[in-house]
């Protein structure tokens, strides 16, 4: 187990850190627990699922990234499926704060990108900003969807947003996380076939920028991650954001990235390009491809 794990460990009660010691083998833990492994954690531990939850934010909030702020953002994303899947604040020295990604959305990516097509829950650990209110009133679960808080009852997002701007006021009635499919042609080398692939489910109703990254790892692993777009627009989810929350999540650093491929759109009106190559350099990594495409459907 890393060093980050075993500080999280320390910081949990103990009846869960020996619970969780099984699962959180470096090479096979991903940041994520089944619906099988939340019951057992459950028993084993003794917590309700609501005290598991935020027992757990420490493990989640271990996986920040944070050389701007030094301030660590654990949350929980609990997906209809029963899985529980963890997120946690990055930033991005040389870059704009923009760039940044919160917890709330780490940990939403994470679900999405994992095949999730509904979550019931957030647990996290500090109060969502307006920012992430706005991105957790994307998604199709939005009416209903509850957030957990340390010491707070449980409330649902429109609590949290009341009177919200969202994708209806736009017309838009399939939100994030139902499925998209924006068909599209193969190609023979894998990394870039990756990035159509995660480009032809990427969430982008508002400019149908569709666009996807996907990186090649030193290990010979591939990351990718896809576009989520925001009704308010400023906070949709950029496509090399989502990817390097995987990464992250996956236990690894940006300079294990040895290659990676940029897809989107032919002919959007506005592109990701420029932001992804400025940062990617940012990390370090200069083997980029950049590619668009064409839909066939
Ligand atoms: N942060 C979150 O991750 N979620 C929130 O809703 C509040 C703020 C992060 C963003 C940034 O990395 C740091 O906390 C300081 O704002
Ligand atoms: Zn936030």
């Amino acid at each position: 187990m890393n060093e980050r794990l075993s500080q999280a460990l320390n910081e949990c009660p103990s009846s869960l850190a020996n619970a969780l010691l099984p699962y959180l083998n470096s090479d096979t833990f991903h940041a994520s627990f089944s619906a099988t492994e939340v019951i057992a954690l459950q028993q084993s531990s003794g917590l309700s699922s609501t005290e598991l939850a935020l027992a757990l934010l420490p493990l989640a909030a271990s996986y920040a990234f944070a050389p701007l702020s030094d301030f660590k953002v654990g949350a929980i994303a609990h997906g209809a499926s029963g899985r529980w899947y963890l997120g946690a604040n990055m930033e991005f020295i040389t870059t704009p704060l923009q760039q940044t990604v919160h917890a709330e959305q780490s940990a939403i990516n994470h679900a999405w990108i994992s095949g999730e097509t509904r979550l019931n829950q957030m647990t996290v650990n500090y109060t969502p900003c307006g920012h992430c209110r706005q991105f957790m009133n994307e998604l199709n679960c939005a009416e209903q969807l509850l957030i957990q808080l340390p010491d707070t009852p449980p409330r649902t997002l429109p609590f949290y947003l009341p009177h919200a701007f969202g994708p209806k006021d736009l017309g838009i009635t399939h939100a994030l996380f139902d499925p998209q499919i924006h068909a599209m042609t193969m190609h023979h080398d894998p990394l870039i076939n990756a990035a159509l692939s995660a480009a032809s489910q990427s969430y982008a109703p508002y400019t149908h920028a569709y666009s996807a990254v996907a990186l090649l790892l030193d290990t010979g692993q591939r990351v990718t991650g896809r576009y989520a777009e925001n009704a308010a627009f400023n906070p949709s989810l950029p496509p090399l954001q989502s990817a390097l929350i995987i990464l992250r999540l996956q236990g690894y650093d940006p300079s294990s990235i040895t290659r990676a491929v940029f897809v989107e759109i032919a002919g959007a009106a506005i592109s990701q390009k420029s932001a992804t190559l400025a940062t990617l350099s940012a990390l370090g990594c200069h083997d980029i491809e950049t590619l668009t495409f064409t839909t066939n459907g």
